[in-house]
């Protein structure tokens, strides 16, 4: 960076701090954001630590740098605080492969279902949800749920397969998944881990079963960063968004990350395993949401009333 952008992030950064504490507003990011954005948000979480620790502040404003659903879960969560988001177009591959009337047509085929929802879809699903699960907390509340219980998952195909696989459930699964956990390349892992002889792998639980099968430790983004700070490994593959290689060297500065690349599409995409909708929350954009309170999240109060009910019972479930 040239000592004129440095200039600039700096009093950008200055700005945003001042205002924050002028209008009583508290920054959250998620993992996957740029590094400038998680050094100055107050909390930085998994979307579980997020939506919890929304309900524990005390502050007029919240922003949301991570992307639309997360914004959403937490104006349901806090309906009397005004949210704001940097960018109200920063969405989600994932929440965006399970549509609200096409989950109310499966559940009506299937009406003997209860449902499950991965946090990752937007309000109008969650209001048509039993429970909602992250990453963090799908083992520990589908082991909570009666053993007959029938269950639709959704959307997240590929986490769903690894929460079958390890509660013993036949759920029956949505087929959506995330672009960015879907396309980590197998080929690679295995070159990484023949270079890597002995090195751990840690992957989200949204990648691929192959991915899966070749890691050592599978978990929430909150759960690979806690694994790589209690390890006295001084190395580790890893298969998620590479937003996390920040904190995890923030957290642990001797220890070396190895990212595992993407399978190259030719021509279209992205080449890199970056989450394109968290990087659209910038420093500019964090300012000019403070200063101008747009845009700000709204969550219709019918639909609202519905998901809190689904995203409260996760939450007493964690
Ligand atoms: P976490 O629940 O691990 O934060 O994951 C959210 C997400 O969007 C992963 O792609
Ligand atoms: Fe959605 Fe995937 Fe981005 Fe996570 S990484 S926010 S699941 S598109």
């Amino acid at each position: 960076m040239s000592s004129a952008e440095q200039e600039k992030v700096s009093d950008l950064k200055d700005k945003i701090s001042k205002l924050k504490q002028e209008k009583n507003a508290v920054i959250f990011a998620h993992y996957y954001t740029r590094p400038e954005i998680q050094e100055i948000a107050d909390f930085i979480g998994d979307s579980l630590a997020l939506a919890q620790q929304a309900t524990r502040v005390q502050a007029d404003i919240l922003v949301m740098c991570g992307v639309h659903f997360m914004g959403e879960t937490m104006k349901i969560l806090c309906p009397d605080k005004k949210v704001l988001v940097p960018d109200m177009n920063a969405g989600c591959s994932l929440a965006d492969s399970c549509k609200a009337e096409d989950l109310a047509a499966f559940k009506a085929q299937h009406p003997d279902h209860m449902v499950v929802s991965y946090v990752n879809t937007t309000a109008d699903v969650k209001a048509l949800t039993d429970v909602v699960v992250t990453s963090s907390n799908a083992k520990k509340i589908i082991d909570q749920l009666p053993k007959d219980a029938k269950i639709i998952f959704g959307p997240d195909h590929n986490l769903g397969s690894y929460i079958n696989s390890v509660t013993g459930r036949d759920m029956l699964l949505w087929n959506g998944a995330c672009h960015v956990h879907s396309r980590f390349s197998l080929e690679a892992l295995l070159q990484l881990k023949k270079e890597n002889p002995g090195v751990e792998v840690l992957a989200h639980p949204e990648c691929k079963a192959p991915i899966l099968a070749q890691s050592d430790v599978i978990g929430s983004t909150q759960a690979l960063l806690q694994h790589t700070i209690r390890s006295s490994a001084k190395r580790f593959i890893i298969a998620t968004e590479s937003g996390i290689l920040f904190e995890m060297q923030r957290a642990c500065p001797d220890k070396e990350f190895i990212p595992v690349p993407p399978e190259v599409t030719e021509g279209v995409g992205c080449s890199c395993n970056e989450c394109e909708y968290m990087r659209m929350n910038t420093l500019d954009k964090v300012y000019a949401c403070l200063l101008h309170e747009s845009p700000e999240m709204h969550v219709d109060p019918a639909v609202a009333a519905r998901a809190v009910s689904s995203i409260q019972r996760m939450l007493s479930m964690s």
